[in-house]
């Protein structure tokens, strides 16, 4: 009775043990399903981040606060990014690519025609968001710049004169070779025809872009020119002049868009619409347009 009436409002002292022991199994329970509850939470928040990235502050806020996607290219290497100066307009199939980008960024395309050294650096050095240009993706570039997933597979091919006696690689010995400096053809041409000795340094010649080393080739300056197949193929197809492609060097090369390093919102939002229009066939419909495909 004592106890009890010391106790007054309170459970009896004897019955505590029982309570406590009762309570501590609840607690138990509880606990353990607000911890499941709480990784399940946890667990769908880094999952959703690790599939979306969050949106740093990075280039992508600046294009978008901007209303402009500014895209360096050089635009002297039909039929991917050409200056036509008919219609005065920028166009080929890395133009059209760089304009769904924008359209679907909802921002305007502003074209940056620079160099081909300038179209490598532009998106590190900012001279750009980023550059579209035929740009293969290499492990050496990629050291320095972020690639988004690869949109066009290509190989190099040796753009000779129609009446040429150049058909195979071995043609190619102590014959004069021109190329655009800096480019994944002019890498192929030193590694494995000039420091083998096949072709002399002094007849390997590396222009600024591609169309001085097609001028040379044409008043038979160079014997040969080497460069991306698609440009080739449109070079050989073009009436101006009288080209053949003598042959293909399989160099498995891939085109990606290039990203300064770390700007992971940006490169997510591209790699998006890379997908989207290979999935909805507009990526095919535009390689056709322009006879890549
Ligand atoms: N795909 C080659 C490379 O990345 C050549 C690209 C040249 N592009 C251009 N627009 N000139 O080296």
């Amino acid at each position: 009775m004592e106890t009890m009436s010391g106790n007054a409002g309170n459970p009896p002292e004897s019955s505590a043990p029982y309570d406590k022991k009762k309570g501590g199994g609840m607690t138990m329970y509880a606990l353990v399903a607000i911890m499941l509850v709480v990784g399940l939470v946890v667990g769908y928040f880094i999952g959703a981040s690790l599939a979306q990235p969050a949106q740093t502050n990075d280039d992508l806020d600046d294009i978008l606060d901007r209303g402009q996607l500014l895209v360096a290219s050089d635009t002297t290497w039909a039929p991917f990014e050409i200056y036509n100066a008919t219609s005065q307009q920028y166009e080929g199939v890395d133009i059209e690519i760089a304009q769904r980008i924008a359209d679907e960024l909802g921002v305007d395309l502003v074209i940056k025609p620079l160099g081909w050294d300038a179209v490598l650096a532009a998106a590190q050095t900012g001279q750009a968001d980023i550059s579209i240009s035929s740009i293969t993706i290499t492990p050496e570039r990629a050291e320095s710049v972020d690639f988004s997933d690869p949109y066009y597979s290509a190989n190099q091919a040796i753009l000779v004169k129609a009446d040429s006696g150049i058909h195979t690689l071995s043609d190619l010995d102590g014959k004069k070779i021109g190329c655009q400096l800096d480019t994944t053809g002019a890498i192929w041409v030193s590694e494995h025809l000039v420091q083998t000795g096949n072709v002399s340094e002094n007849d390997f010649i590396q222009y600024s872009d591609i169309p001085s080393a097609v001028a040379s080739l044409d008043v038979g300056t160079v014997d040969a020119v080497i460069c991306d197949t698609p440009v080739a193929i449109a070079y050989a197809k073009d009436t101006h002049f009288d080209f053949r492609v003598a042959f293909t060097i399989y160099t498995y090369e891939d085109y990606g868009v290039m990203i300064a390093k770390g700007n992971t919102a940006l490169k997510y939002e591209i790699n998006r619409i890379l997908a989207e229009m290979k999935d909805d066939g507009s990526l095919h419909a535009i390689l056709v347009k322009w006879g890549c495909a």
